[in-house]
Formats: C-alpha cells, sequence, structure tokens
C-alpha cells in the first residue's frame, strides 16, 4: 500500500524519492498532485505516462517560495502583484521562462512560458523545502478523470503507478487551482479555478480577458471540452432529477430525488460546493446510475470554477 500518513519521516522519504526520479503523490490545497522533480526529463515522462496525459499538455512546476520563481521565469508588475497577493496559495501564474530556467522542456511542452505555482498546504511546502527544486504535479489522477481530493482518490486512479501517496486528508478548497497567463501584454483567465475571477481583478484593478480559442496562444489544455469526467453521463441544469438518475444537488430548495442525491452544499454556500465536487461526482458514479443530473450553480465567485468543470464532465 503507497499510502502513508504526512509525517516528518514520510515527507523526508517522499522527498527522497523525488529527488531520484520517482513519483510521489502530496495533498495541496486545492487537489491532490501527481508529483516528480521538474528538473529530470525521464522523471517528467513518468508522470505522463502514469496519467495517459497527453504530451502537449505542460505541467505546473511548484515550488516553495516567490523568491525561487522570480530565477526561473520574468515577472512583470501584474505577475508580481498577482504572486503578493496569492502566494502561497491557489494560483497558478504562466509566465515567460528564463533562458538559464532548469526546468525541461517535455514539462512546458515546449513553450516559451512556463506555469508556475507555490502552494500554501503545509505539506507540500515541506516537501517542496525538503526537494529543493521545482516539482512538477498534474492533479493525480487518470488523464480526462475527475480530479483527486483525497489520497484513496489518488490510489483508485494510480495506485501502483506511484511510489507514495503522502496523506495529509481531504484537500480544503476542492478544485485546481487558477490560472493566468501574465507572460503577455494582458493577464489572461486560462482557467477557473480556487482563486476567484473578483479576487484577482481586484488585486490587478483591471479586468481579466477570458482566454478565447482564437487567440494566438497555445492553447492550454486545461480548456480541453471533455476533462474532469466520471464514467456517468453528466445532464446539466437539472432543475429536477428523472427516475434512474443520479442527482448532484444544490442549495436548500433542492427537489427530494428517489436515488442517490448528494448536495454540494444544502446551505448554498459555493466555497462548500468547492470542496465536496469532486468527491462527489465519484460517489455518485460509483452508484452505477448512467446519468448524473446536476442542478444549477450561480455564475459568481467559485461557481464560475464549479461550472467550468461540470460543463467539461458533461462535454465527455
Ligand atoms: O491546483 C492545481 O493546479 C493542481 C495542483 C496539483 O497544483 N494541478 C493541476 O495541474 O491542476 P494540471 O496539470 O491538471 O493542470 C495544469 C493546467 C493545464 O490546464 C495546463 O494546460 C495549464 O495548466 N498549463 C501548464 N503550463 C502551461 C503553459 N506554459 N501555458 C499555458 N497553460 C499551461
Ligand atoms: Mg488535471
Amino acid at each position: 500500500m503507497p499510502i502513508r500518513p504526512a509525517t516528518a519521516d514520510a515527507i523526508a522519504q517522499a522527498a527522497a524519492a523525488l529527488r531520484e526520479g520517482q513519483l510521489v503523490a502530496f495533498p495541496t490545497e486545492t487537489v491532490y498532485g501527481l508529483g516528480a522533480d521538474a528538473t529530470n526529463a525521464r522523471a517528467v515522462a513518468a508522470i505522463f505516462e502514469a496519467k495517459g496525459r497527453p504530451r502537449f499538455n505542460p505541467l505546473i512546476a511548484h515550488i516553495a517560495d516567490t523568491g525561487e520563481a522570480v530565477r526561473l521565469a520574468v515577472f512583470g508588475p501584474p505577475a508580481q502583484a498577482l504572486a503578493a497577493a496569492f502566494w502561497p496559495g491557489a494560483l497558478t501564474l504562466v509566465l515567460k521562462k528564463r533562458p538559464d530556467c532548469p526546468i525541461v522542456d517535455l514539462a512546458t511542452a515546449g513553450l516559451e512560458t512556463v506555469a508556475l505555482r507555490v502552494p500554501a498546504h503545509p505539506v507540500a511546502r515541506a516537501l517542496l523545502r525538503a526537494a529543493a527544486r521545482p516539482i512538477a504535479a498534474p492533479s493525480a489522477n487518470r488523464s480526462g478523470h475527475v480530479s483527486p481530493t483525497t489520497a484513496a482518490h489518488v490510489e483508485a486512479d494510480l495506485g501502483e503507478r506511484v511510489a507514495l501517496i503522502l496523506d495529509d486528508g481531504p484537500c480544503g478548497i476542492g478544485i485546481e487551482s487558477t490560472v493566468v497567463d501574465v507572460s503577455g501584454s494582458e493577464p489572461v483567465l486560462l482557467r477557473a479555478g480556487g482563486v476567484t475571477r473578483e479576487a484577482i481583478e481586484a488585486a490587478l484593478g483591471t479586468p481579466l480577458a477570458r482566454h478565447s480559442d482564437d487567440a494566438e496562444r497555445p492553447t492550454s489544455p486545461g480548456q480541453l471540452a471533455s476533462h474532469y469526467a466520471p464514467r456517468a453521463a453528466v445532464r446539466l441544469n437539472a432543475v429536477r432529477p428523472l427516475a434512474g438518475e443520479a442527482f448532484l444537488a444544490f442549495g436548500p430548495t433542492a427537489p427530494v430525488h428517489d436515488g442517490p442525491t448528494i448536495n454540494l452544499s444544502p446551505s448554498g454556500d459555493l466555497v462548500e460546493a468547492a470542496a465536496s465536487l469532486f468527491a462527489a461526482l465519484r460517489l455518485l458514479d460509483a452508484s452505477g446510475a448512467a446519468t448524473i443530473a446536476a442542478m444549477p450553480i450561480p455564475e459568481a465567485g467559485l461557481g464560475e470554477a464549479i461550472n467550468d468543470r461540470l460543463r467539461r464532465a458533461a462535454a465527455h
């Protein structure tokens, strides 16, 4: 069994495994990550292999602090403002790579940019400090599947493929980091996530441009239409579930359903809903229902990220 409680001992063992080029899954405040030494091409290749991930989809490099980040990539004023406001935390910045950046091309899919994040989770930070190098880490699920918010989710998807899964319980935020491209003339939102658009716009003092598919930028593969997908079909904006469907409810007005039902937040709290989303999708999927009916969720705050994930789950 590769799951181990994230004690100081286990973290030290995990850091040693990373330095040897092995894969280690670890908790972050967003989702569990599948980590490898970002400066080791074979280790990074093993991530793509374990996830079944297309190689054109670049990885986020995780680092212990902002001081390390500025040695890897170029920070203009918007990048500095966002790092100051949200690091450590659930924000990933896409930046121009410095010429001497040691992160391997495979991790960045050969792009001139690199995605960096300083996570806030104490286990992730301790691991990054002990590994003492950037750690590439996508979400620790099979490519296209629902992201993992517990160690058991990681084991179900990747079990034998990792040296070790550090377990520190469920992730607090439960949805991936927000990805903002600050490598060009204006910041662009590539992926909605754990830091809301409203918070980012407040820190920037300007509205955030949204990624458009015809923009002259490499498509961020988080933009792939089908992603975060359970086995079951997902029916969106379901005001009322049909007989035989599993029901992903939200809020105090959810109708009673005679079948598998999870209410993401009976009080209608989007933070609580984000934290339960991926575990709920996995559980409803496991009920065996052919379709998961998902109630409408407001598009404000974390609702933007929740709806993004549900739309991609439905596109499967
Ligand atoms: O919360 C998270 O971000 C988690 C935890 C483990 O940190 N990680 C995560 O990684 O969600 P992943 O690989 O599942 O998603 C990374 C996203 C993808 O949409 C990828 O296309 C985008 O970041 N990305 C990475 N590097 C990029 C780059 N240079 N340019 C544009 N998009 C990039
Ligand atoms: Mg992912």
